[in-house]
């Protein structure tokens, strides 16, 4: 069907429109001897005074898991009154677009005890005792649905049509009004507004603003113009996370200076968090506060008399970790239906060439001219350069979980990429992950032995749970012992969860299968393909407590890492 196609419409709609000045950062004043950036030697004061909050929520539920799980000759009174200290688990969701955010609602509604039938057919209770939630790309559209919509529950965001669901993904994000045309130009024409305002504060635009609106339309609810002035540094000002009821939320980008290229995993990888904005590698090695982003600054002090909020807008962080997505947004220009709405954004794009579509820019550079970092592509630019999280290969984002600081005992990694030749996942996000703490870009970031992908398909590491990193005592040849990673890769159960990366629309029923189908592979098919799951659920969660403290493990523990732990050898052909 084609639009109206008279470029006397589109004039008419645009003289109609009144500038929208909600995404536009505003100035305002300076908080008093203002310095926003600190080196990456240690966490935040902020996130340490967060995590004493959050230890005492997650114990407690970690107690009641355990006793669900039932694991016996294991005391858990005696476990957490003699522990060496608060064990600390963390959820990391892979990219790989709606593919990854329906997988990932699913398999994180069975970690949640406030989800229909998790404590009994799954691991309710785990998300409970969880300390931090990563996200990159799709994956992060999961936990950034759930954190900016005030920490919303997952069968809210998804049953559309069973209550007040925010994810109505039947019409492409392209194309959000269906049949009505009106409504598709009326959204990008708001959008042209919006664009327009940031532009006219005198900010860079690029083709990753118009991405970050879109996911807000379509994340954050149509009401209130998809909350325009929603910023992602708001997330720590809700009650939820104030009163640490809610693991600590981090989004993942790379850092990819426009005409180069991300090459053996070099790039500077960045997490967005309540806090701060910054990178632990050595290029960088810096956080600035994530609140005053935008403001323009020498060494992390401002160099005017006013500072800038309002720039870290939700869609902009989502849209700077998804920013693959952005070369679908070309297609619009050839094709002669959706013309229209190309023209209505193109005044606003900086790079509309292939090979830097994907380039978020964010200006000014909060890091201009700081010293703890040895890059000059990131330290002497006037902006700053972010690309989808999963560019490095590492598309489950582990890597700020991996931190030393952050004292992690066990990762649960996500996987829904689709790297095999069935677009199911062939461990190659982990290799990635295991193959960059050997290129001595950042302090402490071990990652557990893995295999290479012929193992991880031909020993069916990726056709059911598998743990990596069991034994810490196997361990002490890397830089630390890392945390245990307890990989749970897409499977199709009772849905074809292999869908591509670039579907861009769902109906209902695809929607709530894919998203029943996520379920079920986190509770290894509500406890149908293993009875004893949440007692090795809960076996890896205590191992390296256990380690610590020089207890022996349980003998149910024992059988339990039989059946899921990598043994650490490989296939003939390898
Ligand atoms: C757990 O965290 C709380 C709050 O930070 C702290 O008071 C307590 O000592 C920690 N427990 C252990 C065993 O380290
Ligand atoms: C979903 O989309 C299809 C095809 O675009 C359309 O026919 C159908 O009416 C839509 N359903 C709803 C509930 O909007
Ligand atoms: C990464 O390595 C490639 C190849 O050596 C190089 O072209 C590129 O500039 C490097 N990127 C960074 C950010 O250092
Ligand atoms: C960078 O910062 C240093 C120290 O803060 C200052 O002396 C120097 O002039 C700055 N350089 C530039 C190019 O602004
Ligand atoms: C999805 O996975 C199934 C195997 O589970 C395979 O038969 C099918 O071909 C895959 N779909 C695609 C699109 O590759
Ligand atoms: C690793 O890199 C850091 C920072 O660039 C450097 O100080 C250190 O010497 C390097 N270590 C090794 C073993 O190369
Ligand atoms: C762990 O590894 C160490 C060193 O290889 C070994 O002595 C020990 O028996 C292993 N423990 C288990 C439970 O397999
Ligand atoms: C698993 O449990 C969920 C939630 O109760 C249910 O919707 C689904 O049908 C069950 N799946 C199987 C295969 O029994
Ligand atoms: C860990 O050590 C045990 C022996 O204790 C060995 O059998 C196993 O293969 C090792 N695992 C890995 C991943 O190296």
């Amino acid at each position: 069907m084609h639009l109206l196609d008279s470029v006397s419409v589109l004039a008419f709609i645009l003289s109609a429109v009144e500038a929208n000045s909600g995404y536009a950062p505003e100035k305002v004043s300076c908080p008093s001897d203002a310095s926003f950036v600190r080196e990456a030697n240690a966490l935040s004061s902020q996130e340490s005074e967060w995590l004493d909050k959050r230890h005492t929520q997650t114990q407690p539920a970690l107690k009641e898991f355990l006793t669900r799980a039932g694991i016996s000759d294991f005391d858990i009174e005696d476990f957490f009154d003699d522990a060496s200290s608060n064990i600390t688990i963390g959820l990391a969701f892979s990219g790989g677009g709606y593919r990854a955010m329906l997988n990932g609602a699913g398999q994180l509604s069975a970690l949640d005890s406030n989800t229909r039938n998790a404590n009994e057919l799954g691991l309710g209770g785990i998300c409970q005792s969880s300390t931090y939630l990563v996200g990159s790309s799709g994956g992060n559209w999961l936990t950034g649905s759930i954190a900016l919509n005030d920490w919303i529950g997952i069968e809210d965001l998804v049953y559309h049509d069973e209550g007040d669901g925010v994810w109505d993904l039947n019409n492409s994000i392209f194309d959000e009004g269906g049949w009505n045309v009106i409504e598709t130009i009326s959204r990008f024409t708001s959008i042209a507004k919006e664009l327009a305002a940031k532009k006219d504060a005198g900010f860079e635009t690029s083709i990753t603003d118009l991405w970050g609106r879109l996911l807000s339309y379509q994340f954050f609810g149509s009401d209130n113009d998809a909350s325009t002035a929603l910023t992602f540094s708001s997330i720590k000002e809700t009650d939820a996370f104030q009163n640490a009821l809610v693991p600590f939320p981090i989004s993942v980008a790379d850092g990819r200076v426009p005409g180069s290229e991300i090459i053996n995993l070099n790039s500077t990888l960045f997490e967005f968090n309540p806090f701060e904005l910054g990178s632990w590698d050595y290029s960088l090695k810096a956080f600035t506060d994530l609140k005053y982003v935008g403001t323009p600054v020498n060494n992390g002090r401002p160099t005017s008399d006013y500072c800038i909020k309002g720039y870290d807008n939700a869609g902009f962080v989502l849209g700077s970790s998804s920013s693959l997505f952005n070369e679908l947004l070309l297609d619009l220009k050839d094709n002669s239906a959706t013309a229209i709405l190309y023209e209505l954004i193109e005044d606003f794009l900086t790079f509309t060439d292939n090979e830097n579509v994907d380039v978020a820019i964010w200006n000014n550079n909060p890091f201009y001219n700081t010293s703890y970092g040895d890059s000059e592509t990131v330290l002497k630019s006037n902006s700053l350069y972010l690309v989808d999280g999963g560019e490095d290969g590492e598309v489950i984002p582990f890597a700020p979980l991996l931190q030393s600081e952050r004292e992690l005992d066990i990762i649960f990694g996500f996987d829904s990429t689709a790297d095999s030749e069935y677009l199911l996942p062939n461990g190659d996000s982990l290799v990635a992950t295991y193959e960059r703490q050997f290129l001595n870009l950042t302090d402490s970031n071990a990652f557990p032995y893995v295999p290479d992908t012929n193992t991880f398909l031909e020993k069916g590491l990726t056709s059911r749970p598998t743990f990596f990193g069991c034994n810490g005592s196997n361990l002490t040849e890397l830089s630390r012992i890392p945390p245990l990673i307890v990989y749970v890769p897409n499977i199709p159960y009772t849905y074809l969860s292999n869908t591509s990366t670039f579907k861009m629309q769902y109906s209902n029923s695809e929607k709530y299968a894919m998203v029943q189908n996520g379920f079920e592979i986190s509770s290894r098919k509500n406890l149908t393909l293993d009875s004893d799951w949440q007692k090795c659920i809960g076996c890896a969660v205590i191992q390296r407590e256990l380690e610590r403290t020089g207890q022996s493990q349980p003998n149910e523990c024992k059988e339990c890492f039989d059946r899921y732990c990598w043994d650490g050898s490989l296939t003939t052909n390898s």
